[in-house]
């Protein structure tokens, strides 16, 4: 049996978290498994779970503050919506500047389970195109690596991964010949896990040596990477730039210059983009006011009342729906994910079933929830931001996840909306195919992102092309 100090030291600092039960077992555990719960236990940050408890279970957390002052948010219209093109053309120049210096890299949160697709692999293992089932990892991959190339510059691409995916996720990449770039250029980076609890606040054990851990949500990228070295080594590459987006969402440019533009232009720490919501109870957090702080407000925390007011015009007072897509200044990461930062991004509660380990030693499955989960939310960096911009973004050229086995943001609906996106940028490009009302054409056709990365340049690739592909079933335009 180990008896070393460490252990009685570990033992005692759990006994004065109020947590001695998570050792009630160890005389009975093998010798391999006292090593894991050790190893486990001793990775534990005991003043943040002492702090989770006292604030969100002994205390009365609200995550808002209620919602009587929320006003919608400020941003920057696009131009056919109003906004001034001369000013989208300087941003876009400031971003094709940054890019081309080097100053930008790519970064995707891919941490998550992806339980609601019922998909077993890293989500961005998920085959996606409509012809080639190019994997979400693969289209990223191949629109970053268009990117380099169109700008001449190397693009660094950081991926956050979990505990559960990380190992899938690599022997992913290294299947796959790193999907055509630099093994040096793509760095995997493990977020951080948050043990769960009960509701009177002690850690849960899932068996007699295991701890409940979870992860400590996209939020958490953002220490992440700080404390993997990712902004060290960003900083001596002179990247200050990142772009942010999540792994379930095909359609979004990986690195828009005109969004880098008006990052940069306006001095902010952190930017998003907002599309009007499709409709007023679509699932996406809102961009609000609060007491003079940009928030992004949860549906599921936004009153379904708030969700759809509506001004004089008849449009949704708060139509500025989040997707998750942001670029961070590289500084304030560094500020708001450091060790014993000032400023921290809150955790939020979610109750959840939680299966786990009695004092007896039974596992009992729960009927209703009956543990406590902690995560950080990324857009929580937002109120801390100086200069926070946020611009609007066209939904069929930025969004359509997949979330979902089937209906909304499922497979299907993804991938029809990458053939409207494929259509509309042929048209673009002057080359008009049969499709129906909503954009739909009727063949099944790809636009390798390795081609283009965005409309404009497949219209400048298209122009270049010769001979140009009759656009017909199965047809891939890869020059
Ligand atoms: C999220 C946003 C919502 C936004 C929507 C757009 C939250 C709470 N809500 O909803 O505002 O409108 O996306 O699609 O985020 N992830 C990690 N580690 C974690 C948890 C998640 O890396 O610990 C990653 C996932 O891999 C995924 C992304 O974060 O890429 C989003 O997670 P998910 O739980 O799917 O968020 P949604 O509820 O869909």
């Amino acid at each position: 049996m180990t008896t070393s100090p460490s252990l009685n030291d570990l033992r005692l600092q759990f006994a004065q978290a109020g947590q001695e039960h998570v050792f009630r077992f160890w005389e009975e555990l093998s010798v391999s498994d006292q090593s894991k719960l050790l190893e486990r236990a001793s990775g534990i940050d005991l003043d943040e779970v002492n702090a989770l408890v006292a604030e969100h279970i002994q205390g009365d957390v609200q995550d808002h503050d209620g919602f009587d002052n929320l006003e919608p948010a400020p941003y920057i219209a696009l131009p056919e919506h109003g906004g001034d093109r001369v000013a989208w053309d300087a941003a876009t120049e400031c971003g094709e500047e940054a890019l081309r210096a080097g100053r930008v890299a790519a970064f995707t949160v891919a941490g998550g389970q992806g339980t609601r697709l019922g998909y077993d692999g890293p989500k961005g293992t998920f085959p996606v195109t409509p012809v080639t089932e190019k994997t979400l990892f693969q289209v990223f991959a191949e629109k970053i690596a268009r990117t380099a190339e169109r700008y001449g510059k190397a693009i660094h691409w950081y991926i956050l991964t979990s505990e559960i995916n990380n190992d899938a996720t690599v022997a992913a990449f290294a299947e796959n010949a790193y999907f055509g770039l630099q093994k040096d250029e793509v760095h995997f980076i493990v977020q951080g896990l948050v043990p769960a609890v009960d509701r009177e606040g002690k850690i849960l054990l899932s068996d007699k040596s295991t701890i409940t851990m979870t992860p400590d949500g996209h939020g958490g990228s953002l220490r992440a990477l700080v404390r993997s070295g990712a902004t060290a080594q960003m900083k001596a590459l002179g990247i200050d730039c990142i772009s942010y987006f999540q792994v379930d969402n095909p359609l979004v440019p990986c690195l828009d210059p005109a969004f880098v533009g008006f990052h940069l232009l306006g001095n902010s720490e952190c930017s998003s983009k907002m599309i009007p919501k499709a409709y007023a109870l679509e699932k996406v957090g809102h961009f609000c006011m609060q007491d003079g702080k940009m928030v992004v407000i949860e549906y599921s925390d936004l009153p379904a009342e708030k969700q759809q007011e509506t001004l004089a015009d008849g449009g949704l007072r708060f139509n500025a729906g989040s997707v998750a897509i942001h670029v961070f200044d590289r500084d304030f990461i560094d500020r708001v994910g450091g060790t014993g930062a000032e400023v921290k991004l809150p955790f939020h509660r979610a109750d959840k079933k939680i299966p786990f380990v009695n004092a007896a030693g039974e596992l009992i499955q729960p009927d209703g929830p009956n543990g406590v989960k902690f995560e950080m939310f990324v857009f929580d960096a937002l109120p801390l931001a100086a200069n926070p911009v946020i611009i609007e973004g066209a939904r069929a050229e930025n969004f359509s996840p997949v979330k979902n086995a089937e209906g909304v943001d499922s497979p299907k609906t993804c991938n029809e909306d990458q053939l409207r996106q494929f259509a509309t940028w042929l048209k673009a490009a002057g080359v008009e195919i049969a499709g129906d009302d909503s954009g739909l054409p009727e063949v099944c056709f790809e636009i390798s992102p390795r081609f283009a990365a965005d409309q404009a340049d497949f219209v400048s690739q298209w122009a270049g092309m010769d001979p140009k592909p009759e656009i017909a079933d199965g047809v891939i335009i890869m020059g």
